[in-house]
């Protein structure tokens, strides 16, 4: 697909993380492209060479300014990303992730830049109904939920006072290559626990379920989303499809070893039980559609020669 955004001055915040780093990659041959990075949790060797980085954090007017100016759109995916961090400490994440998140929205507005926010399908909390569509009750259950929906908010009132273009991406659960750490994920971990003889650890009968999204379809949600959403507004970005944890353990059995073994631990306090992205607005409004099944997207993590390692 050819990018729908080329011949930009682009800042990406948090270009050095896992979703940043792979926008960078596919803005940098068509774009003039920015970073800003404190570097907590991101990687400089998963930046592209091309993009400039500007190391420092989201609530230094300084930095913020020296990565704004002259900016015509940002992707803003700078945030502390670990739920239960959140939860233990819900001052410090909400200045990160949410006063930090209106300090770009506000540089946004000096430089009238458009901006495409990383908001999560965290923001809906315990749904109500599957598969969940934009319009359903936003009731997040976490710190880390409620600062994305606040934030997404905030973005929807920047439209409609200030006129500017922002649009809120509501990732679903994200997985793919340089997902690492140890907030990284059901799918990362399960790779990591195969390659290293396992056994693979489901949490509680493995039944719950999650709308499984590859990195690479996230990039391409946020490039249509920065060329056709339309100002305020929010999208689900997911696949339309679920899959079991019981089933995922068992793509990665086959994928990587059919021997490794599997253990039950107890299931996570307030876990989620099935999550699922309804798709049509994304689809319809930006022309997103997802193109990474799990079996496909379980590949590019085996397969692929990934910058940084
Ligand atoms: C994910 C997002 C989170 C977002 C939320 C919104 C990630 C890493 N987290 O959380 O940012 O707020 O969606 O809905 O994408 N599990 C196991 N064994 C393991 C690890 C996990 O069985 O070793 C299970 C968990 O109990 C859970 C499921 O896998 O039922 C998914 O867990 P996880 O990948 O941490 O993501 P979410 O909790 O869905």
């Amino acid at each position: 697909m050819e990018s729908p955004v080329r011949g930009r001055t682009v800042l990406v915040t948090g270009g050095a993380g896992f979703v940043g780093s792979h926008l960078v990659d596919a803005l940098v041959g068509d774009n003039d492209v920015r970073v800003l990075d404190d570097f907590s949790s991101g990687r400089r060797g998963h930046v592209d060479p091309g993009a400039t980085v500007i190391e420092g954090d989201l609530r230094e007017p300084e930095a913020l300014r020296a990565a704004t100016d002259g900016v015509e759109l940002i992707f803003h995916e700078a945030a502390i990303v670990d739920v239960t961090e959140s939860v233990d400490r819900p001052v410090e994440t909400t200045d990160v992730n949410l006063t930090g998140g209106l300090a770009v929205l506000d540089a946004a507005r000096r430089v009238d830049a458009t901006v495409v926010l990383a908001s999560s399908a965290a923001v809906y909390g315990r749904p109500e109904g599957l598969p969940i569509p934009e319009t359903a009750p936003a009731e997040p259950r976490s710190p880390y939920g409620l600062q994305k929906r606040t934030l997404e908010e905030y973005a929807r009132l920047y439209a409609e006072l200030y006129d500017l273009s922002t649009v809120s991406l509501r990732y679903f659960n994200v997985y793919g290559p340089r997902q690492r750490g140890p907030y990284s994920g059901v799918v990362a971990t399960f790779l990591e626990q195969a390659r290293s003889g396992g056994p693979l650890t489901v949490e509680g009968d493995g039944e719950q379920s999650r709308d499984f999204v590859h990195v690479r379809d996230v990039v391409r949600a946020n490039l249509l989303a920065a060329a056709a959403g339309e100002p305020g507004a929010a999208y689900n970005v997911g696949t339309g499809e679920r899959t079991s944890i019981r089933e995922l353990a068992a793509a990665v059995r086959e994928a990587v070893d059919p021997e490794i073994g599997i253990v039950h631990r107890e299931p996570r306090t307030g876990d989620v039980e099935h999550s699922l992205a309804d798709v049509t607005r994304a689809r319809e409004r930006l022309g997103f559609e997802a193109s990474y099944d799990l079996e496909a997207g379980l590949r590019t993590l085996l397969t692929d020669a990934d910058r940084g390692g």
